[in-house]
């Protein structure tokens, strides 16, 4: 973006894709991290005199409008905090998009549709997704790409519209994969990471990568009970994905070859039933040894002896990422664990990286302080997958 700063944006439009997918409860915007960091991209196009057109998707709509995931609130919160008037286009490239384009000044901002709201843009067809390209390609001069969150997505905004116009990545885009660079080129180590979150299934290219680069995994979260019950023990009716379990086996022996410490729950929170994470009403969860679940009992957070052990093999790590919380930290009696990740990562001297989603959501919910942190992520999928060391589509297409 530099360069095409240095070139001159006064006058042009610049087509801004985004990633605004921000968790709302209903209208409210629950947390607004991934609209704050791309302010720098859209503060210096607009200082620059450029007519900024933001795009962005959000959750998942069926390829048509859908009020329930509009981006309104997103486009009034990023007026918020620019300080500045953003205009708002009811559709994404039709007759409001058009007209809310033109009549933008010089250093004007103005937010299109959730782009979602189109088929072609999700669409596996290339024609279908081209089509919808050219549409999005009317609407501006230049493109930067500044989605990190989506660029993981081979969807048209992200994959196809690069390809129609000069294309250039934004600052948040440039900093993500800086960071991550540093977690898999020169890695220093120990390189610590933990993993947690629901499903082992989401994690299993990550965790087959990581076994030859990190020194130290540790799990938490949901996934843990499916490598307790691989290691033997019993988990009562925690979740559990049996199907992942010859995987998870072959991950623990591939580990101890390798000289990787795979660390697991020593003991767990457990109560009868999923906690109420509305009424958050108290659920009095008792604590077992992870080899001494109760068949009627639920594993819901890491115990008190794990966050012990868990923030001891985090005391000396030079480098750290973290993705998935530890337990269901929406509810106060199982935030303890993911409490403790966090605060063992911001403890640490290292460099601390948390992986998007719900474990950057987990950082912002439970107050912790972002700038105790090396960096936190806006991408979930697309961090894991980078780490993975996929092509991501969204990067692909930046890269000329
Ligand atoms: C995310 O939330 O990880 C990104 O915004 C991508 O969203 P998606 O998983 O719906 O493509």
């Amino acid at each position: 973006i530099d360069e095409l700063l240095s070139e001159g944006v006064a006058g042009k439009r610049v087509f801004v894709r985004a990633d605004l997918n921000v968790p709302l409860d209903g209208t409210t915007i629950t947390d607004d991290g991934r609209i704050r960091a791309v302010l720098p991209t859209v503060k210096a196009l607009a200082e620059a005199g450029a007519r900024v057109v933001v795009a962005s998707h959000l959750g998942r709509p069926k390829g048509a409008p859908d009020p329930a995931f509009s981006l309104a609130p997103a486009a009034a919160r990023l007026g918020e905090l620019l300080g500045a008037d953003v205009a708002f286009a009811t559709d994404t490239v039709g007759e409001s998009a058009t007209s809310t384009v033109a009549g933008l000044a010089d250093g004007q901002v103005a937010v299109v549709e959730n782009l979602r709201f189109n088929a072609g843009e999700t669409s596996k067809d290339d024609a279908e997704r081209g089509a919808f390209a050219d549409r999005l390609a009317e609407l501006a001069d230049v493109y930067v790409g500044d989605g990190f969150g989506a660029v993981h997505r081979r969807h048209a905004s992200v994959y196809d519209l690069p390809a129609r116009l000069p294309h250039y990545a934004g600052y948040l885009i440039a900093t993500e994969v800086g960071v991550l660079r540093k977690l898999t080129e020169d890695v220093k180590r120990p390189y610590v990471v933990a993993l947690g979150g629901a499903k082992v299934s989401d994690k299993l290219a990550v965790i087959d990568q990581l076994l030859g680069k990190a020194d130290r995994l540790l799990i938490g979260g949901g996934m843990a009970y499916t490598f307790l019950k691989a290691k033997g023990y019993e988990v009562g009716i925690s979740l559990l994905q049996e199907d992942q379990i010859p995987a998870v086996r072959e991950y623990m022996e591939r580990a101890e070859k390798n000289g990787v410490e795979l660390v697991l729950p020593v003991d767990v929170l457990v109560s009868t039933e999923f906690p109420d994470l509305k009424a958050k009403a108290a659920t009095h969860p008792t604590t077992v040894a992870a080899d001494a679940i109760p068949a009627d009992q639920e594993g819901l957070d890491i115990g008190p002896e794990t966050r012990k052990l868990y923030a001891s093999k985090l005391a000396d790590a030079a480098t750290v990422f973290w993705n998935g919380p530890m337990g269901v930290f929406e509810h106060p009696d199982y935030a303890e664990g993911t409490k403790a990740v966090a605060q063992a990562l911001i403890d640490s001297p290292g460099f601390t990286v948390v992986g998007g989603g719900d474990s950057a959501a987990a950082v912002r919910t439970l107050g912790f302080d972002e700038q105790a942190f090396g960096h936190i992520s806006t991408g979930g999928g697309a961090s894991l997958e980078y780490l993975e060391g996929k092509t991501l589509p969204g990067l692909a297409a930046l890269e000329d």
